[in-house]
């Protein structure tokens, strides 16, 4: 199955499971899977989908296997990236395009983030506005400019989802925490000292935003006010770190 519809060198795939092609497409055909049975969907045929921070995952698992699809619009901030999309989809359902906006991890040299930054597509003409393991490389100030910005794009009865790494441990163990906490050994002292999460942790600072990792509540509180309201915040499953679908909120 996987990987028949378009190959990608490996120089254009990011992310965790960029090494293994089959598994990367095999896991879009799961996040498109979770998506449409989160929002409801039967498929993704009736949708313009926004695919922000887009990679290549999604558009390999739809095109690998013909899934149905309104339109897909794919924005990341690697160029290169985006030149091969356009170059090697020849299908008038996608468009792709590059940005050049500030990731400390991804694009230190890019301009920032704001909830003014125009994107080159109309506003208010989304279905779904999705943003898979991007949020997990973002600092506060971009989760919250994030937020904002894409609320422009959205249609009234659209929905936004995105994955996030949370600060605390979940009941499935597939969680970031979950995974690193079977390796760590807190001592006593650090065990009685525990006074909850942080805020936010940029858990290793050698690897700017590599693990954004939010706690819960500051997670909930950065979408005050961003124009968006939430849905749910689901726990991770094997395709997905914690997600949450929100609903724009209507003025
Ligand atoms: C871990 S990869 C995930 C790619 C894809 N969403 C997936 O699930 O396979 C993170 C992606 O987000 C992009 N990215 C990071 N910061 C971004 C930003 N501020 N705006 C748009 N894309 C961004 C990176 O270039 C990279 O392609």
């Amino acid at each position: 199955m996987a990987a028949q519809g378009l190959h990608v060198p490996r120089e254009y795939r990011r992310g965790g499971k960029a090494n293994d092609e089959d598994n990367s497409v095999e896991s879009g055909v799961e996040l498109i899977d979770l998506m449409c049975r989160r929002l409801e969907l039967p498929d993704l045929g009736n949708s313009a989908v926004l695919d922000f921070g887009c990679g290549v995952k999604l558009v390999q698992a739809i095109l690998a296997d013909e899934l149905p699809l309104g339109r897909y619009t794919g924005i990341d901030v690697f160029p290169e990236q985006i030149s091969f999309l356009r170059e090697n989809v020849e299908d008038a359902r996608f468009e792709f395009h590059a940005l050049n906006l500030h990731n400390e991890m991804y694009n230190p040299e890019g301009e920032p983030l704001s909830a003014a930054t125009q994107l080159p597509v109309p506003e208010a003409s989304m279905d779904i506005i999705c943003l898979f393991s991007v949020f997990t490389h973002l600092a506060p100030h971009d989760y919250v400019a994030m937020l904002k910005m894409l609320r422009r794009y959205i249609k009234p009865d659209g929905r936004l989802i995105f994955s996030l790494f949370l600060y605390e441990t979940t009941p499935g163990g597939l969680g970031f925490i979950d995974h690193v906490s079977r390796h760590l050994k807190p001592t006593e002292e650090q065990i009685a000292n525990w006074q909850g999460p942080p805020d936010f942790r940029d858990w290793d600072p050698q690897q700017p935003l590599k693990w954004a990792v939010y706690s819960r509540e500051h997670a909930l509180r950065l979408v005050q006010g961003s124009g968006w309201q939430i849905e749910s915040l689901n726990d991770p499953e094997p395709s997905i770190q914690h997600y949450m679908i929100c609903r724009p909120v209507l003025t």
